[in-house]
């Protein structure tokens, strides 16, 4: 795999996810998402291979990670946080662009991904990285008094498609 993206001053970089790095990835989780990942779903993404990134800052504290699939063709981004203390400064620009390029390598053509219909955030970084909505996933996600859609966003990752 190439070298991963590093920022224009070298403060970020990007890595592995390892299973010593959950208890770390866990406690932003827990204070990011309205219904977090467990250290168990972390754990059992690393050891069937999924491509799990982590970013830190100076070599040292994980500011926000991204999991992914690689496989027949396609890409799926599974989880992407950055830590609340670290947003705005494209990191998530950075971990999504990680992601693409590790697909690529992986022969990925599409790159797809759910989010919730709330997720501003989230849905406008995916489109001012190219991605589209292509549709609805009925009930995909759990909130407080039962279930959500999902949108589901596409990017296209070589031309042509
Ligand atoms: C979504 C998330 C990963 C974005 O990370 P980030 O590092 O802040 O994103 P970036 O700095 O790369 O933002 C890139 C662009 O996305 C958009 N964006 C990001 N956060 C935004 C916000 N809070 N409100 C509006 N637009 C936002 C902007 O267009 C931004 O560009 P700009 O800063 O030049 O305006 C982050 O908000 C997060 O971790 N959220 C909680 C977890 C989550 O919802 N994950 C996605 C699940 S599908």
């Amino acid at each position: 795999m190439n070298n991963p993206h590093h920022s224009a001053n070298n403060r970020f970089q990007l890595s592995f996810m390892t299973p010593g790095d959950v208890p770390e990835v866990i406690q932003i989780e827990n204070k990011v998402q309205s219904h977090p990942w467990t250290v168990g779903i972390f754990r059992d993404c690393i050891r069937v291979g999924y491509t799990c990134w982590v970013c830190r800052e100076n070599h040292n504290t994980i500011v926000g990670y991204l999991v992914q699939s690689i496989a027949a063709e396609e890409m799926h981004i599974l989880n992407i946080c950055v830590h609340p203390d670290w947003q705005r400064r494209n990191l998530g620009t950075l971990l999504v662009q990680q992601a693409e390029d590790a697909g690529r390598q992986g022969n990925a053509k599409t790159s797809y991904l759910e989010v919730r219909p709330g997720n501003v955030a989230a849905i406008r970084l995916y489109q001012k990285l190219g991605y589209k909505k292509i549709g609805i996933r009925k009930n995909y996600y759990p909130t407080d008094n039962g279930r959500e859609d999902a949108v589901v966003m596409s990017r296209c990752l070589v031309t042509p498609c």
